[in-house]
């Protein structure tokens, strides 16, 4: 477990708002036009994400969303009839959040607390989504051991992790020397590439045994978004994505369902 303190990893969230550096903000958070232009932006970035969203939302679920940053994806959820919550460790992305579900006329309930102690009771939940979020936090085995105690049984959940892809074979091979000579964990080594306060990287046996109390596990590989990428790195990207053999191994994102 990592000793990075939540409220490090809190301020962090609030001062960089997720998605936030790759839209204009012309608009001002209490103008719809500004959800709609951060909305656009991450579907255009990560384009799978929409089909993803249809692919478990159904009216009349109960959904939660852990660490809900801007909001776009809950309100993407409560559109499609899904009752949700939106959870978040930074009151700001909360508010975030709730002003944009009530700009496009959609309920929600807005929550901040911490993913690894849910102020929720046993089985509350039909489906608990979390997207990017719970690598980033300190004891990830901790907040996966909470999804599983809040979803009613037979519940679901679908939770995008960081996986040990590309990304890890590029630090292990510039830093790798860091990792043997100076002792650095790849934590440190990725939280620095990352950018943030603390960033983890799991492989599918690690992530296997964090959600070993759930009966059945499926694994979707995908990667960062390419909309964002020089052109000579877009021609990898797209390569990466078409092959099955190679984002198998080497995608940077894995999307785990598991069924309680
Ligand atoms: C990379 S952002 C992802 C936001 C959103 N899911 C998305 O994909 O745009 C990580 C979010 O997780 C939240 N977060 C980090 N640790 C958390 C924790 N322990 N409990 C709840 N939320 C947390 C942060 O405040 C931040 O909004």
């Amino acid at each position: 477990m990592s000793d990075v303190s939540k409220k490090t990893i809190q301020d962090f969230w609030t001062r960089n708002v997720p998605g936030w550096d790759v839209f204009s903000k012309k608009y001002s958070p209490e103008d719809k036009r500004f959800y709609l232009e951060a909305d656009a932006h991450r579907y255009r970035y990560d384009d799978y994400i929409p089909a993803l969203i249809d692919s478990f939302a159904a009216a009349g679920l109960s959904v939660l969303e852990i660490g809900c940053g801007l909001g776009t994806d809950s309100r993407t959820i409560a559109a499609k009839g899904c009752s949700v919550t939106s959870l978040d460790l930074s009151p700001s992305n909360v508010s975030f959040t709730m002003k944009g579900m009530k700009l496009f006329g959609l309920k929600g309930r807005g929550v901040c607390a911490d993913a690894e102690k849910l102020p929720f009771k046993d089985a509350s939940f039909d489906l608990v989504y979390s997207f990017g979020v719970l690598h980033h936090t300190p004891n990830t085995r901790a907040a996966i051991r909470e999804i599983q105690r809040v979803l009613r049984p037979k519940g679901r959940c679908v939770v995008m992790l960081y996986h040990k892809g590309y990304a890890y074979y590029l630090l292990l091979l510039r830093y790798g020397w860091q990792m043997l000579l100076r002792r650095l964990s790849s934590e440190k080594l990725m939280s620095r590439y990352d950018s943030t306060p603390l960033s983890k990287l799991y492989s599918k046996k690690e992530i296997r045994s964090l959600f070993d109390g759930f009966d059945r596990l499926d694994f979707q590989m995908t990667t960062y978004g390419g909309a964002q990428l020089h052109p000579v790195f877009k021609f990898a990207y797209r390569i990466l994505r078409k092959s099955r053999f190679l984002m198998q191994r080497f995608g940077s994102f894995i999307i785990i369902r598991g069924s309680k």
